[in-house]
């Protein structure tokens, strides 16, 4: 073990969380949204774009991703904090999240919202377990822009992000966080050798 402090150690890890982004997916009509703040860009290859995402696998968008082999990933501007609270603090298992929120489908088929910063669509190429959620390595097929992107500011960092989270929704982002550490927690070790079915050697 490190010589930190476990907590002190998380802090320190926490320079790595990337933007918070907005991924979604669809599954045999399903269509949903998520966030997460563990995007990496995967490539420094201009011709090859790449990027990876970490899903853990409690979250509905971690089977539609799977099962599907797709999603797109959303750079958000720092006025959407009402989209993240909507996407990231409940599960799409029950209902549908974008119902309420303009999008359209991509060329992957998956869904692609009209407001955003940017968007990447990518078609997934490998995949690594973690035990607890599952890293998806992603080619990147199509890039745009969203509605009016330009004018409407900076990415939302996790930094502003955690910097400018109502103080209503903080207990309810602290509990989720939890949540998610004590599952992780419980399953982190369990790593499966997992084979991408569409992985050709
Ligand atoms: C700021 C923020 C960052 C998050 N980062 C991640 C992440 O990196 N990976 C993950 O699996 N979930 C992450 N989440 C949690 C999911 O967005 C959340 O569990 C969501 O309700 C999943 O929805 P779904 O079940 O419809 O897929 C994050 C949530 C927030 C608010």
């Amino acid at each position: 073990m490190p010589s930190l402090a476990p907590d002190a150690v998380y802090q320190l890890l926490r320079n790595l969380t990337s933007p918070v982004v907005a991924v979604t997916s669809e599954r045999n009509g399903k269509r949903n949204g998520m966030i997460l703040d563990s995007a990496v860009r995967a490539s420094i290859v201009p011709a090859i774009p790449r990027l990876s995402i970490y899903v853990h696998k409690f979250n509905f968008s971690h089977d539609l991703i799977f099962d599907s082999g797709r999603f797109v990933l959303h750079l958000l501007h720092t006025d959407q904090l009402d989209l993240i609270h909507h996407l990231g603090f409940q599960s799409g298992r029950d209902h549908d999240k974008l119902a309420g929120v303009p999008h359209r489908l991509g060329q992957l088929g998956a869904p692609v919202l009209d407001d955003c910063h940017s968007h990447f669509e990518c078609r997934v190429i490998n995949v690594m377990d973690t035990g607890s959620s599952t890293c998806f390595l992603g080619d990147v097929v199509a890039v745009g822009f969203g509605a009016g992107a330009a004018a409407k500011g900076d990415v939302m960092t996790a930094g502003y992000f955690r910097a400018h989270i109502p103080s209503e929704w903080r207990a309810s982002y602290e509990e989720q966080l939890q949540r998610a550490q004590s599952f992780a927690e419980s399953r982190s070790r369990a790593i499966q050798p997992v084979t991408w079915r569409d992985l050709k050697r």
